[in-house]
């Protein structure tokens, strides 16, 4: 369905530039990974860690669902993690888990302990993504980075959290403390974007999975302006920058504008109501609820037809879900919806 000649040209970048494309583009978030078989395969005995850490494999994942569903757009087969490890933080990913430490953060000490990463500490990222490129073609590689309020909530309560309790204490007892980790993170995010895109990466994904868990003071004192500093660093790199965030209904309007090119949307609120407290300026991309995948099909479909004709309003719009795939999704269902869009979109 790629009928550009280069991934600058691509139906992704250009509706994320809010310029006229043939076709909706769509990808979905977590397209690489359980749900396919093929992914389970070449997984086996390969922990998360070291399978992004070996080229081969991040190449074979990243490429697979492109082939399997003919999606607009590779998301780059990584972990938001792997900056942290690579800068020497002990911290590892738990099958069903997540992420985990042993000795989570506490002090002005663990935060002397992380030093800035560089180009050189991550060769295997480069190596990487210019293979995936290759292979791509004309297809666009999303880069991505975890945001620094979700990389500190990991830091912090040393695993996946209900309610972040920690982390806020942290924050509100120790504001210096929060915002030099926040800044420190805030650079290792936007140094691992800025890698991606020197290696290739066509457009960028900033991912705040856990922002939906602050209050709108919160954020918008303690968290925004990290976020906004990891984008800002991609400004002279030319790339679409996608912001997103999970359960951030309430605070859209204040993701939209500076740094970000694309308000990523999750599914909580409609894509028309969000592209209006985005402002109806700025492109999105979203919105269809996971677990709907599992509904029957004239369900998705109607959903599918809602969300595209709701997308018209703002402009562009890069259909995607309202968060990653999960691992019990038929595959098979994500192919007719990529079929689907297409057919719909088509102009
Ligand atoms: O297609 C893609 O999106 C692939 C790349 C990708 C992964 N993780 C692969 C992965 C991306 C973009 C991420 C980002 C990520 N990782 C986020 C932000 C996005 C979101 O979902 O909110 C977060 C919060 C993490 C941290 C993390 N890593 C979690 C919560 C988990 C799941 C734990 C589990 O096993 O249920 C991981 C592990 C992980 N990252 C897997 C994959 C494919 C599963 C590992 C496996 O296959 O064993």
């Amino acid at each position: 369905m790629n009928t550009a000649a280069s991934p600058s040209d691509s139906t992704l970048v250009r509706a994320a530039r809010g310029e006229s494309v043939p076709h909706t583009p769509v990808w979905f978030m977590r397209q690489a990974g359980r749900s396919l078989p093929e992914y389970r395969e070449v997984r086996a005995g390969t922990t998360m860690m070291e399978a992004c850490r070996t080229p081969d494999l991040v190449t074979e994942i990243t490429l697979q669902p492109v082939r399997r569903h003919r999606v607009d757009a590779a998301i780059f087969f990584s972990d938001i993690v792997v900056p942290l490890e690579a800068v020497g933080i002990d911290i590892d990913i738990e099958p069903g888990v997540g992420p985990v430490l042993d000795v989570p953060f506490r002090s002005r000490e663990d935060l002397d302990r992380i030093p800035e990463l560089t180009a050189d500490m991550v060769p295997d990222i480069t190596e990487s993504v210019r293979r995936i490129v290759l292979e791509l073609g004309a297809t666009p590689l999303v880069g991505f980075a975890g945001a620094p309020f979700t990389l500190a909530s990991y830091l912090i309560e040393g695993g996946p959290s209900k309610n972040h309790e920690k982390t806020k204490s942290l924050m509100h007892g120790d504001p210096q403390l929060w915002h030099d980790l926040c800044a420190r993170l805030s650079r290792i995010a936007s140094t691992f974007l800025q890698i991606q895109v020197d290696a290739g990466a066509s457009a960028v994904q900033l991912f705040d999975s856990w922002a939906g868990f602050l209050s709108k003071a919160d954020y918008r004192e303690h968290v925004l302006p990290h976020s906004r500093a990891a984008l800002a660093a991609l400004a002279d790199r030319d790339v679409p920058r996608i912001h997103f965030g999970v359960g951030t209904g309430e605070l859209l309007p204040d993701m939209a504008g500076e740094g970000a090119d694309v308000i990523g949307v999750d599914y909580r609120v409609s894509l028309a109501e969000a592209i209006e407290r985005v402002g109806g300026d700025q492109p999105v991309q979203g919105n269809l609820d996971p677990a709907l995948l599992f509904a029957p099909w004239d369900v998705i479909e109607a959903q599918v037809r809602r969300i595209l004709a709701e997308g018209r309003a703002a402009p562009g719009h890069i259909f995607n879900l309202g968060h990653g795939v999960l691992p019990d999704t038929d595959p098979v269902v994500l192919t007719r919806v990529v079929e689907l869009v297409h057919e719909v979109s088509a102009r």
